[in-house]
């Protein structure tokens, strides 16, 4: 019985203090089918869109994760009366003619995702008090461009007691954007605050990262008009009101990109169901080149390795580069592969606490600045280890699947804030993992 359906707590309980671990031994292979969900950083900002109109918005394809239910709990202290059927994965999200203008500061400490609201409340009610956003400790991850954007719009944008306040006294101007750098966060806020503005907006070097993708067309469907998408520049018409839509979420490539790595890592085989192979270009390119097998099919796409996997070299870039989301996960992989790797992380400045956690199970890397070099250990060995913010969490996992013995990862809330069903999945493939209560810390 060690696939017993267990699933995450429930947000509650985990308010209460309540903190699991995952214990995980080495040594199975990866082997069967997985089912993808829609990506978590695509459906909360989709939730956050549904403020911009009045209504009953649906959405379909959404993952069962904690990050969900924070920004449900989010939309509803601002009126929205959100209803969800977990086994239908849909939420249903009924938005009052005026939501409420301030968001619970608890709610959104929680989550960094949760700032995605400050863009579509000024822009359609002109006004947002949103408190700086928590989310993964993985870097200083400043709001500077979402700032700077929404001044541009016309919104008059200050820190009062810790919060963004944001402010316009009728609707945003159209504006001509152009961002620093191409942020995903900043992009999708500047893009939902400009669809109810008046005139034209331009948001140029914006992030193209499908989840936003899938935003823009969630918006069209609402009766935005966006031009550009899936570019880096996105011309925005803005119009006097949209309505509430359904919409199915874009599988999550980052999960997709988890479980193929694994299956790498294992010398497994796992055909990855709604895997869109065209989001993980550069991805799939580089467990090809570290010796995977990758086969395209109608619905997803299967991997397959034999043998120890060659080292790669990887750069993480916006997308359509090497998504950093995906960087603990191949730093795993590599800590397993035959040569030296040099892996190269451009997007956030605390990614590499992780490896920390990974000299524990006996890798053998070094950091420097934002690199850092693996060279093959003999083996790694099961340890204690730390999950710092999901994707770290991810990694640790992995790593526990080839490591001799048993890893025990703690902290995997964190897990679940982004991958549904991770233990249950995992252990369908083959894998010999479980949750459990955790003693050492409660
Ligand atoms: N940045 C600024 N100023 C800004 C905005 C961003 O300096 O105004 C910097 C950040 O500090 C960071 C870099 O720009 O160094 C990238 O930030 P970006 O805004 O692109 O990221 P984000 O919107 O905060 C989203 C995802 C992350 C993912 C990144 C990059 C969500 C909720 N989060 O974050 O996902 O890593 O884009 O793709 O969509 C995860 O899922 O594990 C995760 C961390």
């Amino acid at each position: 019985m060690r696939c017993r359906r267990t699933g995450r707590p429930p947000e509650q309980a985990l308010a209460s203090n309540s903190v699991e671990r995952f214990v995980v031994t080495g040594g199975s292979r990866l082997a069967g089918e997985v089912l993808i969900p829609g990506a978590k950083n695509s459906v909360l900002k989709l939730m956050a869109a549904s403020l911009l109109a009045p209504g009953t918005t649906t959405l379909s394809a959404v993952p069962d994760i904690l990050d969900v239910d924070v920004m449900a709990d989010v939309l509803s202290a601002l009126g929205a009366r959100v209803g969800r059927d977990l086994a239908a994965g849909t939420i249903s999200i009924e938005t009052p003619d005026v939501p409420g203008a301030v968001a619970d500061p608890e709610l959104v400490r929680r989550i960094r995702a949760s700032v995605a609201i400050l863009g579509p409340l000024v822009g359609r009610r002109g006004e947002a008090r949103v408190a700086l956003p928590g989310g993964d400790a993985i870097g200083a991850r400043a709001l500077d461009m979402h700032v700077d954007g929404l001044r541009r719009l016309g919104a008059v944008v200050d820190i009062e007691d810790g919060a963004l306040v944001a402010r316009s006294s009728g609707r945003l101007q159209g504006a001509a954007i152009w961002l620093d750098f191409p942020s995903v966060g900043a992009t999708e806020n500047l893009l939902m605050a400009s669809v109810l503005a008046k005139g034209t907006t331009v948001i140029d070097n914006a992030a193209r990262e499908p989840e936003i993708a899938d935003l823009c067309e969630f918006l069209a469907r609402m009766g935005a008009r966006i031009e550009g998408i899936g570019g880096s520049t996105l011309v925005v018409d803005g119009v006097e009101e949209l309505r509430p839509v359904a919409h199915e979420t874009v599988p999550d490539r980052i999960v997709a990109g988890t479980y193929a790595i694994g299956a790498v890592m294992t010398e497994g085989d796992v055909m990855i169901r709604h895997g869109r192979a065209e989001h993980l270009g550069i991805v799939l390119e580089k467990l090809a080149a570290a010796g995977a097998r990758i086969e395209p099919g109608a619905d997803g796409f299967r991997v397959s390795s034999t043998g120890r996997p060659r080292s790669i070299d990887v750069v993480t870039l916006p997308y359509p580069g090497f998504p950093t989301d995906l960087l603990p996960q191949v730093i795993a992989l590599e800590a397993v592969s035959q040569g030296i790797s040099l892996i190269t992380e451009n997007v956030f400045d605390s990614r590499f606490v992780f490896c920390r956690e990974l000299l524990r199970l006996g890798a053998q890397l070094r950091t420097d600045g934002h690199h850092v070099v693996v060279r093959p250990a003999p083996r790694l060995a099961g340890a204690s280890v730390v999950a710092s913010d999901v994707r770290a969490g991810a990694g640790l996992v992995l790593a526990g699947l080839v490591a001799e013995g048993t890893t025990v990862v703690h902290e995997v809330h964190h897990i679940d804030r982004g991958y549904a069903g991770f233990v249950e999945n995992l252990c369908a493939l083959g894998a010999d993992i479980r949750r459990e209560r955790d003693v050492a810390v409660a």
